[in-house]
């Protein structure tokens, strides 16, 4: 019956433009319209433990669906295990000219060109306290620099003041293809300027002998042999907490549909998921076991997450495949990886991880 309306729903959503769908499906959480699965029906051995946080289960949603921090708690309760919101600027920002997202359906594809539209920190953070304190999983804040700052590494070192004792985690965004610059501060100077400036603010912002609230750092799938053993150089001289892996391609290969292939922006969804799942088991493979990784781009499946995990990541995030699917996909996948975990004869999801570490990770880099 339920899968019958959200059938129907989606089929509405789909004739509208993916902008007004988009916010017709916040609006629909906000209003407790949307809801898939009931609590307390969690798989024990799905809960993983990363970067001293609890999670109930390895799937999240990615930054990007909840910019504004509307429906973080809505989110939790369909059954994700985490959700990141964000990316969210210092000063609010309108973004590019609209049209800005297409989606590229035989491809189960997405082009967005948003550029960091939000609401601002001040805003953002007046919803986030308003959360109650007990919230159903952790709530990871992406923070990310306007497009016209004279000293972007300061807007990110802000957003880490701003959102402290709000956020279980933060998530440094240099990857969005759609602020000119940005993804240069990957490169390995800026990275460690960046990440030490972000750190500082943490220290700053730590209060008494609490445990620090880990940060992590979202790269692009775009990137050289070269460029990855200067990120892990980098986040082990930092002692980084963790990367996230990764955001949108500029690379437009393996799709199939003409229509808006040519858009500017970042590709994401199936397309995608070749290439974003050899660059984290290369990560993996050079970082070792210890730094906590999040896998995604194009996970679409409960095989998608799985595989995710045995390239070597201890998370794993969605969001195209969630504007594809609905909200069922979050039930599919973290049933899917029960089955997984009972078929493998594994005592949890977290002893999966690596298993096929080699596989992903002697694939060439993508072109
Ligand atoms: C994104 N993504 C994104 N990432 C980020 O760090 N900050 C952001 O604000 C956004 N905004 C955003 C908007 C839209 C419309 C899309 C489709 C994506 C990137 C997202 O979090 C993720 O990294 C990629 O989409 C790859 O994952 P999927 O979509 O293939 O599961």
């Amino acid at each position: 019956m339920r899968q019958a309306f959200y059938a129907l729903a989606r089929h509405a959503l789909f004739r509208l433009d993916p902008e007004s769908a988009h916010r017709l499906s916040i609006k629909a959480l906000k209003s407790g319209l949307v809801q898939w699965r009931p609590a307390g029906d969690v798989d024990p051995r799905l809960a993983v433990q990363a970067s001293g946080l609890q999670f109930a289960n390895p799937l999240g949603m990615a930054a990007g669906f909840d910019k504004n921090a509307e429906v973080a708690t809505e989110v939790l309760r369909l059954g994700f295990g985490f959700t990141e919101i964000g990316s969210v600027t210092p000063r609010p920002q309108t973004g590019n000219p609209q049209p800005r997202i297409f989606r590229l359906h035989s491809d189960r594809a997405v082009i967005n060109r948003l550029g960091f539209n939000n609401d601002g920190h001040a805003e953002v953070l007046r919803r986030l306290q308003k959360l109650t304190a007990a919230r159903p999983g952790p709530i990871g804040v992406n923070v990310g620099a306007n497009k016209d700052s004279d000293d972007r590494i300061r807007d990110y070192a802000l957003g880490i003041t701003v959102f402290y004792d709000l956020a279980d985690y933060f998530t440094v965004n240099v990857s969005s293809p759609n602020t000119p610059g940005l993804r240069d501060l990957q490169a390995r100077e800026n990275l460690t300027l960046l990440i030490n400036a972000v750190h500082e603010a943490r220290a700053a912002s730590r209060s008494g002998n609490k445990a620090e609230k880990p940060i992590f750092v979202k790269v692009a799938p775009d990137l050289s042999e070269e460029d990855l053993e200067d990120i892990v150089q980098v986040a082990a001289d930092c002692a980084l907490d963790g990367l996230i892996v990764s955001n949108t391609t500029l690379s437009r290969q393996g799709l199939s549909a003409a229509r808006h292939a040519g858009e500017a922006g970042g590709l994401s969804g199936r397309p995608l998921f070749e290439r974003s799942t050899i660059v984290l088991a290369k990560l993996r493979k050079r970082i070792g076991p210890k730094m906590t990784l999040i896998g995604l781009g194009g996970v679409d499946s409960a095989d998608t997450a799985l595989e995710k995990i045995r390239a070597g990541a201890d998370l794993v995030q969605l969001y195209t495949g969630f504007v594809y699917e609905g909200p069922a996909i979050v039930c599919a996948i973290l049933n899917g990886l029960s089955r997984a975990v009972e078929r493998e004869n594994a005592g949890s999801i977290a002893e999966l991880r690596d298993t096929h570490l080699d596989r992903w990770a002697d694939k060439p880099m993508p072109l």
